[in-house]
This record gives C-alpha cells, structure tokens and sequence, in this order.
C-alpha cells in the first residue's frame, strides 16, 4: 500500500498488452525489427533507408524509418555532437524504435552513431531483432561527395567534433549487414538491403 512508498520515490507500472507480439505478426503478415544503419556523414545512409522504405512499403511491409536529421529536428532538439550527446541521441532512437518494434513495425534506423558502445547500448534496449547494417564509405569518397558542405566546414576549422575529421568513428566488427556504399550503387545497396530485411522478416 501507500505506506510502502518512500518520500520522492519514482513508482511506475508499465501495464501489460494483451495484444500478443504473435497477434500483430498474423495481422500484418512480418515481424518486427530494427535495422540499424551506421556509418559516415555522407556515406549514404539516409539515401538507402529511404530508398529502402519506398519498395519495402510497396511490399506491403509496415516501414519506418528514423533518421538522425529528422529526430534532431524534434525530439532530440536539445542534443548536440558532444560525446554524450550523442549517447542520448542514439539512446532516445533505440527507445523509439524499440516501441515501434513492439507495435509490430519494421524500423530503418539510420544514425552515425559512431561509437561502439553506444551501438552496443542500442542493442541491449532493442533486444531481439536488431540487426546492424553497415553502410561503409571510406572518408574519401564522403569527403568528395560532401553534400551539405560540413566536411569542407569542419577542415576549415568552423565545425569541431565532426565525425570522421576531429571526432571518432569505430567501425562496426561484425555487422549484420555490410554494404560498401563507395563503391556498389545505390540501386544495388538498396536491393540488397531490401533483400536481407524482407529475409529477417518474413520468416522465422
Ligand atoms: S550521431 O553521431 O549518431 O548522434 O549523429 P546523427 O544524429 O546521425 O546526426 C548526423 C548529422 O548531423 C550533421 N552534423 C554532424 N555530424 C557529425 N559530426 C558533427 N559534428 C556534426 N554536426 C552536424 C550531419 O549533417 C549529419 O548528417 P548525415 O546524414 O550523417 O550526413
């Protein structure tokens, strides 16, 4: 009762579905899963994921993608690109797309989230069906393509703590996935994404 709560104390009871994981699975004809797109600003990751999303959604898969950009622009509004900031960004991720997850969804995550315990953090909160993909361009070709101008920015001195530059970036040991973005198109990434997702959902 009452009397057992301390002063201040945080109490909080999650309620139980009684909508079953198996429930969703029959209603939507797929698991739920995450796949987890790291790599280099530039490397391609937004660009697979939406492409990705498009055919998968035409294959009648229930898709969603979050991407770094678009969570910064809301929910994660408040962070920066310090250490630890990146940290809470790629924790506030994994939590989101641990619930879609739950809610049946295939979720396309695509963050650089560039260290490896913070991966490491995202797979522990997702649990089952989280799958890393490694969208692997070296810094070269992203630094060539430099779409939004930050890497030539961040060599002129007037970013700091850019990924790749002054900042680190630990490549994923053994991936789920690998596709090597610099050299492969993004047509036959995409196919190959779709493929291995459409693999890791659809059957058991
Ligand atoms: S992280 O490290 O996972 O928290 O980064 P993420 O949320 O994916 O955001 C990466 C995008 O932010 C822009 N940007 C920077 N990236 C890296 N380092 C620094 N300092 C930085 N400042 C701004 C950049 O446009 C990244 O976009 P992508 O799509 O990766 O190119």
């Amino acid at each position: 009762g009452p009397a057992n709560i301390a002063d201040g104390e945080k109490v909080i009871h999650p309620s139980a579905s009684t909508v079953t994981v198996q429930d969703r699975e029959r209603a939507k004809g797929h698991k739920g899963s995450v796949f987890w797109l790291t790599g280099l600003s530039g490397s391609g990751k937004s660009t697979l994921a939406r492409a990705a999303e498009t055919r998968l959604f035409a294959d009648g898969v229930d898709v969603t993608v979050l991407d770094g950009d678009t969570l910064r622009a809301g929910l994660c509004k408040d962070l920066g690109f310090s250490e630890a900031d990146r940290t809470e960004n790629v924790r506030r991720a994994a939590e989101v797309a641990r619930l879609l997850r739950d809610a049946g969804q295939v979720v396309i995550v695509a963050l650089i989230s560039p260290l490896r315990s913070d991966r490491d953090l995202a797979r522990q909160i997702i649990g089952d069906g989280f799958e890393e993909v490694f969208v692997d361009a070296d810094l070269g070709t992203c630094e060539q393509r430099d779409p939004k101008g930050l890497y030539a920015a961040a060599r002129a001195g007037k970013i700091s703590g850019f990924t790749g530059i002054d900042a680190p970036y630990e490549a994923p040991a053994k991936p789920a996935l690998h596709l090597i973005t610099g050299k492969d198109s993004v047509e036959a990434a995409t196919k190959t994404l779709v493929t291995f997702v459409e693999d890791a959902v659809r059957h058991k």
